[in-house]
């Protein structure tokens, strides 16, 4: 089963998933990561010279590259606009069991404040209202591609991750 994780830029997808992975046993997956190693680039890299339809592509590539050889069991965790993209998330929806990790905009600020630098999204002066601004355009497709919905205000990895694996059959 491939597990994914959903939600915006803070939500813990990365500090979730890889203590999901740990927990379960399965091997873990950062869809960023795995962008960045295919195009040797960074994501701000990649932004800055192809643009977000340029990085979209990146990230739809990756996606479809890691479901058309999947480990037979995988925690992946998503990128925060990946769902943005209709074919990733018919992807997602179809052929993953999707957690939607869900936050409040405050939590995300607070969480985010010092780590806008690998963000291109987030170089804006007023970092709060961005994330509420693109929570409200997102927050309907997170839970269209979701099975399950945990909210992680207030929840450390760990205990986001022990949640989910109590939800799985
Ligand atoms: C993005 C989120 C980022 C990364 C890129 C775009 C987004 O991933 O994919 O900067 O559109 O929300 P994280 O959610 O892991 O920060």
């Amino acid at each position: 089963m491939i597990l994914s994780l959903c939600g915006m830029m803070g939500c813990g997808k990365s500090s979730t998933g890889a203590a999901l992975a740990r927990l379960l046993g399965w091997p873990f997956l950062d869809l960023d990561a795995v962008i960045e190693e295919r195009e040797g680039r960074s994501i701000p890299e990649i932004f800055a010279a192809d643009g977000e339809a340029g990085f979209r592509r990146a990230e739809r590539a990756a996606l479809e590259g890691i479901l058309d050889a999947p480990e037979s069991d995988l925690v992946l965790a998503l990128g925060g606009g990946t769902v943005l993209t209709p074919a990733c998330a018919d992807l997602v929806r179809h052929r993953t069991c999707c957690i939607y990790l869900r936050t409040s905009a405050d939590t995300l600020a607070a969480r985010l404040q010092d780590q806008t630098d690998a963000r291109p999204l987030l170089q804006t002066p007023d970092v709060p209202a961005r994330l509420a601004a693109l929570l409200e355009d997102r927050e309907s497709l997170y839970e269209t591609v979701a099975a399950h919905i945990v909210d992680t205000d207030g929840l450390d990895p760990e205990t986001a991750a022990r949640t989910i694996r109590d939800l799985l059959p």
